[in-house]
């Protein structure tokens, strides 16, 4: 006995001295991670022993210290297995369960600097991040390149779908499907499925006082953080001890895993807000689509839209059809030059002379509605910051719940005054924007006010810790079907889920009735659905702030069809994804909190196809009537996108409903429970 523990011990300290290799597998087994220093520090991993990403290097470079990378040994770790779940004031779903095992892993330098990588191994994919404890040579810290790599195997064989990162447009494109070996840089989250099948999106987690990661691919395959520099070049100005946010990777066999992924949450700090009951998801009209579709002006004169009376009328649709808030743009002096460019003209506490904000939000509180307040900085963000806390301030007295920000600069554009009076051009997606952005949540927050960003910086799970953070835009949504060009294709939304959406909620704004307001046809601006798709939106989409985004007329000419917008609700206590493939189809199921109903939405890309949908997602036991908004038998988006049939049928949780889908079309159900 003494004999056999002197051979493990040696065994063990040999294993010390060879250039270390650890793993760390998912509490299934199946997703395996490899972490070596092999040449320099690196991971790889892989799900059933096929490879998801080969071998990729760690590390990052300062100004002004030496990089952590070549040279770094492992020189200690440490696991932890983690089993625990959460509730979140709102969401797709009220408990969230966080299982991971965690490997900790310092490497060291000759010259005894060091840092950590912490991994998080989840079913659902992979988390790290850098941990920089204070040490010699770094106190203030300018980190000038991170070397982090996300290697891919057989490139060209793999598909990718993904906008271009540094565009001016910042993340409003319409999304590529290439192959992996074809893009340049790109923002993320990144999908792709790789030459083996497996679905991968490469994100992060966490975004704070740090610059965004984008991919750059340098060798064909080598996917490079390229993180968004300041303006004057340096990527990341920090001190330590300091973490970088989580790199992520969501792994599934099939594209539908990723839509039912926990991982960016799981990621996030739980809640610094302890009375989180003054947040209010919701329904929401406004006057809005007016402007994109040139009806009315943000600016003053005769179709001025933010007048004391249409908000008044607005009021009056929105408490007649259950509706909790009313958006108003244009309110606010700044609207009359060239606001685009000049975001210098904003002032956020004078509204123009025919708007009332007492008069409007009085009359709409007796009705339980409140006003949406609204503030485009037009990316001149030291002139919000100057007025930000009387901005809130007067919004709160007026019992202003919630206010949607925008920042329409071109990116690269952001205007800033330094501390020294200075003016700077920095980007939506660099460290300074990333502080900006969170400031406005947690400025609001002292208000009780939430916040709907426009032109954001992504979302990266930060709902988790700033509840009031509802929801942001960040890609194409509907107001490119009033002047975009070319307008969001039949596949954007199919693209959407397993995109942008993995990220978080969207303000996206769906609910179009008037599909021709420039005409029908394939070559107008106008949304590229049909209506049932229009309505699939609201379940496929999730944000717990829904927009009813057209005129109120549309709606009235079409009682019937907003019935189900009417139902539809914004928060719910589960939600599954039952079925899709990236770019073609999405299925989602929801069931909505506080009640027993169930919602489903589906929709397709340009091709038609018919959808076997299983309802075992139903409770056993339980009767439901089905209120199914379809298209019908010859509609289609191109000339014939109205045609839609409401059908209800009683079901259980055996039955399996056949649902054709059209050219861009979709399907919305409401399950009511019978019992
Ligand atoms: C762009 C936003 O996405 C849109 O919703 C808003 O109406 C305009 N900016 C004006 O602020
Ligand atoms: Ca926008």
């Amino acid at each position: 006995m003494k004999y056999l523990i002197i051979i493990l011990v040696t065994i063990f300290s040999c294993a010390k001295i060879q250039a270390a290799s650890l793993t760390v597998s998912s509490p299934d087994g199946k997703i395996v991670v490899t972490v070596d220093d092999k040449q320099q520090p690196n991971y790889k991993i892989t799900l059933e022993n096929k490879t998801v990403i080969s071998a990729s290097k760690l590390g990052m470079a300062f100004k002004s210290a030496d990089s952590f990378g070549k040279g770094f040994v492992i020189s200690a770790n440490n696991k932890n297995s983690v089993k625990t779940s959460w509730t979140q004031p709102w969401g797709e779903r009220k408990n969230v369960i966080d299982q991971h095992n965690e490997l900790l892993v310092t490497f060291t330098s000759t010259k005894e600097s060091h840092f950590n990588v912490r991994f998080r191994v989840f079913d659902d994919g992979v988390g790290f991040r850098y941990e920089v404890a204070k040490q010699k040579g770094l106190d203030q810290v300018e980190i000038t390149d991170e070397f982090t790599e996300f290697v891919i195997e057989n490139p060209k064989d793999a598909t990718a779908w993904w906008i271009p990162a540094r565009g001016w447009n910042r993340y409003e494109y319409v999304y590529n499907t290439t192959d992996i070996a074809s893009i340049d840089r790109a923002h993320t989250p990144f999908t792709a499925k790789l030459s083996n099948g497996i679905h991968i999106s490469i994100h992060e987690a966490a975004l704070v006082d740090y610059a965004a990661m984008t991919l750059d691919q340098q060798r064909p395959g080598t996917l490079k953080a390229d993180l968004t520099p300041w303006s004057d070049g340096v990527l990341v100005k920090t001190k330590t001890d300091f973490k970088s946010p989580w790199r992520t990777i969501q792994i599934s066999k099939d594209a539908v895993g990723l839509l039912n992924s926990d991982l960016i949450l799981n990621l996030n700090e739980p809640s610094k807000l302890e009375d989180t009951s003054w947040i209010e998801p919701g329904k929401y009209v406004g006057i809005w689509w007016g402007m994109h579709i040139s009806e009315n002006t943000w600016g003053s004169g005769d179709i001025h839209g933010a007048t004391t009376s249409e908000t008044k009328r607005y009021m009056d649709f929105a408490a007649k059809h259950g509706f909790a808030g009313v958006l108003v743009e244009g309110w606010n002096i700044g609207w009359d030059g060239d606001w685009y460019h000049n975001g210098d003209l904003f002032n956020f506490t004078k509204t123009y002379d025919d708007f009332d904000l007492k008069a409007v939000t009085e009359y709409g509180l007796k009705q339980n509605v409140r006003l949406i307040g609204h503030h485009e900085t037009s990316g001149n963000v030291s002139n919000y910051r100057d007025q930000m806390s009387d901005a809130y301030a007067l919004y709160e007295k007026h019992g202003v719940r919630q206010v949607k920000t925008g920042y329409v600069a071109d990116a690269g554009n952001i205007k800033r005054v330094d501390e020294h009076g200075i003016v700077r051009k920095e980007w939506h997606d660099g460290q300074f924007m990333v502080n900006e952005y969170l400031h406005s949540v947690t400025e609001a927050a002292k208000h009780k006010i939430s916040i709907n960003t426009h032109e954001p910086i992504k979302d990266t799970g930060l709902r988790r810790t700033y509840p009031n953070w509802l929801a942001r835009e960040g890609a194409r949504g509907q107001e490119f079907n009033a002047w975009g060009t070319p307008p969001n294709p039949p596949e954007h939304a199919a693209i959407l889920p397993f995109t942008r959406m993995l990220a978080g909620p969207m303000d996206f704004t769906p609910g179009i009735f008037n599909l021709g307001f420039n005409g029908l046809g394939a070559d107008t601006n106008r949304p590229q659905t049909t209506l049932a798709k229009q309505l699939a939106l609201y379940v496929v989409l999730y944000s717990p702030i829904q927009m009813a985004a057209d005129l109120p007329r549309n709606y009235e000419a079409n009682l019937a069809a907003f019935q189900f917008i009417k139902d539809v609700p914004t928060d719910w206590q589960e939600s599954k994804a039952i079925a899709g493939e990236v770019g073609d189809f999405v299925v989602f199921a929801r069931k909505e909190r506080n009640g027993n109903d169930w919602f489903v939405g589906a929709l397709t890309d340009e091709n038609a196809r018919e959808l076997t949908l299983k309802l075992d997602f139903l409770e056993a036991n339980k009767r439901y009537e089905a209120q199914i908004y379809r298209d019908g038998k010859k509609a289609n988006w191109i000339d014939n996108p109205y045609e839609m049939i409401i059908e209800q049928k009683e079901v259980t949780a055996k039955d399996i409903l056949q649902l054709p889908l059209a050219t861009s079309g979709g399907v919305a159900i409401r399950f009511k429970a019978l019992n």
